[in-house]
Formats: structure tokens, sequence, C-alpha cells
């Protein structure tokens, strides 16, 4: 089992863009899934995690999700080169992130609420189906990793300067 730290905000490799898979059977990458699900795994509360929040050079466009919080590796989906193709609605919900200061800082956050996917499964197989709920807001907060954006940049200017304060002061103090 390999657990890697994950990457904390203003880490600026959080900023990275993943990189399209294009052998999902490479060595390389089943081994990047498999680190990325013990990872996930071994934190105590972890909706998802996304390769760019992990120190892993060039990283490929790979994210495991595991909306039901169970501590087996059979409950998580991961998802190889996801797009997201058509959205639905919105909805606002508080939302945090393993890179953001966790269980400390969260916010509201607007996402579509319903959304269809495409991606790869573990064994290149492609993959199409709709979300709704936990799991869309998963998928939509660890794509926007994918392109290195984080939950918080889509704060208001005001809000988000008020989040960066509170964060500076939690990163000052541990
Ligand atoms: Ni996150």
């Amino acid at each position: 089992m390999s657990i890697l730290e994950i990457l904390q905000y203003p880490d600026l490799r959080l900023r990275r863009k993943s990189h399209p898979v294009t052998d999902v059977k490479a060595t390389k990458i089943q081994k990047i899934i498999e680190t990325m699900t013990d990872t996930l795994l071994d934190q105590e509360s972890c909706a998802g995690l996304a390769s760019t929040q992990l120190d892993i050079g060039e990283p490929p466009s790979i994210v495991v999700i595991n909306p039901s919080g169970n501590k087996s590796q059979d409950s998580i989906l991961c998802l190889i080169n996801p797009q997201i193709t058509a959205t639905e609605g919105d909805t606002i919900c508080e939302e945090g992130c393993m890179s953001v200061c966790p269980t400390m800082i969260s916010a509201r956050i607007k996402r579509a609420s319903k959304i269809n996917v495409v991606a790869l499964d573990i064994d290149g197989n492609k993959l199409e189906f709709e979300a709704e709920g936990f799991l869309a807001r998963c998928i939509q907060h660890e794509c926007d990793h994918l392109q290195g954006i984080l939950y918080i940049d889509h704060l208001s200017k005001l809000k988000r300067a008020f989040l960066d304060k509170k964060i500076a002061k939690l990163l000052q103090t541990n």
C-alpha cells in the first residue's frame, strides 16, 4: 500500500492541468490509480481525489470518488479522462476540499444539479452516465481539480478575500 501526501493550498502544484491518459493499462497508470485509491481510503473523510492533488509528475487525467464514504475498494469509482458533456439546473451546497484546510474551511458553491459524464474505467472501457445530487457535485469538483481549479475559485471576490484571510490565519497557527 502506498499513500501520498495531499498537496495543500496555496501550493502552486494544485494549479497544474492534468494530461489525457493514452494507455489505461500501462503499469504506471495502474500504479497511480492504486496509490490514489489507497490515499483516499487512508483519509478520515474524503469523498474524492484528483491526481493533481498529489505529488505526481505530469499528473494524468484521473479521479477517484467515494460518494458513499465506505472504507472499501469496491465503493470507489475511478474515472479516467472524465468529461462533463452536458449539465442541467443548478444547486447551491456547502463544499470543502482535502487540499484547502479540510474540516476547517468550507463554502457554499453553485454547481449543476445534473450532469452527463463520459470517461474510461480502469480497464479502459468507455463509461457514459448521468449523475445527480452528491455524486454530480463530487464529479464537478474533481474535474475542476484536473484543470487546476479549486472550489474557492468559484466564489465572489469579496467572499474569496474573506476566506483567504481565514485560511492565512489557520496556516499561521498550524
Ligand atoms: Ni478537492
